[in-house]
């Protein structure tokens, strides 16, 4: 089917901003919601329900027969599979329709520019329109007095990762003055909006007092351990209490407290040195800064030029909080949470009701990372809740090799905290205090024996059962030398990825148990090897590059890649980048949705009611969703309802 976008142009119909009694008491009753179905993404925020230890490898036996527990045979998945697809359109199963939410360059406010399809959008523009490549977002409603959430009327934070230069000027190049530059972080960061349910149908809001662009150049501040420590000192933040903006924002996550976490990823290649020969240090190597860059800012903004102002990058890297209910609020980076290329951010609880934050660190080799708070989550005080994040103790993983079953292994691990003065963080290893260990978390995980991944994306929780998935989504050094297969990475030169599970006891836990859900592969061109895929892939739901995740409220397992588009040798078969959906219980994968020429998929969220999904069209490089002869691709956020009004996917 083609995008119907017949009932959204985008353009706000909607009354004024008057005032609710929902708008009104929101900003308490939002804070004392835990966890029903507005949660979001890989958000999800649990009670603690979690199975015993040995269940999990019971499921997984069981899924390789294709049997859930108890033996059933019932199934999660209630649409119809979609054929892998190689055209510039997004395709779902039948009685699903597409509408646009939101596109690149809609404008967030009357009176600000439309979107122009030559590049000419100035960088004011672009600083109240909505950012470029979407990623991770989340749905936040509203509550009335009783706590019952409002049906029509939501906020929605939106990441905007980074921006391709080929659409975002003119002559496509890369940033040529400081005004590019402007523009170019203008069209990072992240975007809220408010949402509006009109006819059954989720609409963007434009002119909302609470649309916002929070991008490169917004204030921030810089809190927990790490904040004000040497490091985080630079030209134009002597305190290291501040920060100006956040860029590649990846995933995300949502606190229960009602805020949203956007993740800075692959915020390396923001920084240059107009010093070719330029002493870099370990630790800037070990993140990925180099005297070039991909992005060609520090020419212009000497903020982004590591021979004048060093400090300046160790201000990204961070998971940062944003209050979307407060346009005026101050984005806070929260060093709690360590310093490493976040992907997204997985809320969940403890049984006795501290903050737990699983998160991935997306790069070849890199770490998967959990955050325990020292504090328990308070629903009656939202003021106890505010800087949770600031204070507990960050663990890394490590995994052992399982039992080597090519087919589905599994195993057992541990989580190594990363505190000073424990496992070796000392002085004498390099470690001085709390605040070197997050500002350099790659550094400190490899002194503890964190196991290397391949390349860890989203990580999701149940909301049944409490496992933890992460997407693997490939490694092209695996089984090098420096890099050799391990347990839950055991191809080499893995090209498709694999989902990763593991369940602990309660998420405090230091021990935990895993498997891999699935392996990517491709059995039409693998049939006989293990790049075939674990037994859950067939000819007709393969795919390659796992990447975002998140579970429904009746536990459908949702999975988007990002991957090798090309339809192929190894990837023949595969199409375009596309949205799956997992039964947990059975092991069952169908396609959901496959995206337009070129582009990723990525960012998802769900209305309360679990009728209306959001999901992110990245980077797309046909015509899509504008479909005019000369001009631009837009990422764009869609919304996907069914027909006949029921729960998506089922
Ligand atoms: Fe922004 Fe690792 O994806
Ligand atoms: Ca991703
Ligand atoms: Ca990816």
């Amino acid at each position: 089917m083609s995008l119907n976008n017949e009932n959204n142009q985008n353009v706000d119909l909607l009354d004024d901003n008057v005032p609710t009694d929902f708008e009104r008491i929101a900003s308490l009753k939002r804070r004392s919601f835990i966890g029903a179905g507005a949660l979001c993404g890989a958000a999800l925020f649990l009670g603690g329900n979690l199975l015993s230890s040995n269940v999990l490898a019971n499921e997984v036996s069981q899924a390789a027969r294709g049997k859930g527990r108890n033996g059933s045979t019932g199934s999660l998945l209630g649409f119809r599979n979609v054929a892998a697809s190689t055209a510039d359109k997004v395709v779902v199963p039948p009685g699903y329709d597409v509408d646009v939410l939101i596109r690149w360059g809609d404008p967030l406010f009357n009176g600000v520019p439309e979107f122009k399809h030559d590049g000419t959008n100035t960088a004011e523009d672009q600083e109240r329109q909505f950012g470029d490549n979407t990623d991770g977002m989340s749905f936040f409603p509203f509550y009335n007095k009783f706590g019952r959430i409002d049906p029509d009327r939501a906020l929605m934070a939106i990441n905007n990762e980074y921006t391709n230069y080929k659409y975002l000027f003119p002559d496509g190049r890369t940033p040529q003055s400081a005004d590019d530059v402007r523009k170019a972080l203008a069209a990072e960061g992240v975007t809220v909006i408010e949402v509006r349910r009109r006819k059954g149908r989720w609409v963007f809001k434009r002119d909302s007092r609470y649309n916002r662009r929070v991008h490169g150049n917004v204030p921030m501040a810089i809190q927990g351990p790490a904040a004000g420590h040497a490091w985080l000192r630079s030209n134009e933040h002597p305190t290291g209490k501040t920060a100006r903006g956040t860029f590649q924002n990846c995933a995300n996550g949502m606190t229960p407290w009602g805020t949203y976490l956007t993740c800075e990823e692959n915020f390396n290649g923001c920084f240059g040195s107009t010093d070719p020969n330029i002493t870099l240090t370990t630790a800037q190597k070990r993140y990925g800064l180099s005297a070039s860059s991909s992005n060609n800012w520090f020419p212009y903004n000497e903020r982004f030029d590591l021979s004048k102002d060093p400090n300046e990058a160790n201000h990204f890297g961070w998971v940062v909080e944003i209050d979307p209910f407060d346009p005026t609020s101050t984005p806070v980076k929260r060093t709690a949470l360590g310093r490493f290329k976040h992907e997204n951010a997985a809320v969940t609880s403890t049984r006795d009701g501290r903050i737990v934050v699983y998160m991935g660190d997306d790069e070849r080799g890199e770490f998967i990372y959990k955050f325990v708070s020292s504090q328990r989550y308070n629903p009656h005080n939202p003021k106890a809740n505010r800087d949770i994040l600031d204070d507990g103790t960050l663990y890394v993983a490590k995994f052992d090799d399982g039992d080597g079953d090519v087919n589905n292994p599994k195993g057992s691990g541990q989580w190594i905290e990363l505190t000073h003065g424990k496992n070796g963080l000392t002085a004498a290893n390099g470690f001085n205090n709390q605040a070197e260990i997050l500002i350099h978390a790659r550094l400190a995980g490899t002194q503890v024996g964190a196991t290397r991944m391949d390349r860890p994306e989203w990580i999701a929780v149940s909301p049944i059962n409490g496992q933890v998935f992460c997407t693997l989504t490939n490694n092209s050094k695996r089984g090098s030398d420096d890099m050799p297969v391990n347990g839950p990475n055991p191809r080499a030169n893995n090209i498709y990825g694999q989902i990763l599970r593991w369940e602990e006891k309660d998420p405090s836990a230091t021990a935990f148990e895993w498997d891999l859900f699935l392996m990517a592969g491709n059995p039409a061109v693998h049939p006989e090897d293990p790049y075939d895929g674990s037994e859950n892939i067939n000819a007709d739901n393969m795919f390659n590059s796992p990447d975002g995740l998140g579970f429904d409220e009746s536990g459908r397992l949702w999975i988007e890649t990002d991957g090798e588009d090309s339809n192929e040798g190894d990837y023949a078969g595969m199409g375009n980048n596309q949205m799956l959906c997992a039964d947990p219980n059975t092991g069952e994968v169908r396609r959901f949705l496959v995206g337009p020429t070129g582009c990723e998929v990525t960012g998802l969220a769900f209305a309360p009611d679990y009728r209306t999904m959001f999901v992110g069209i990245q980077h797309p490089t046909g015509q899509f969703p504008d479909y005019l002869p000369n001009g631009r691709p837009r990422s764009t956020v869609l919304a996907i309802t069914r027909r006949d009004g029921g729960v998506i996917g089922a």
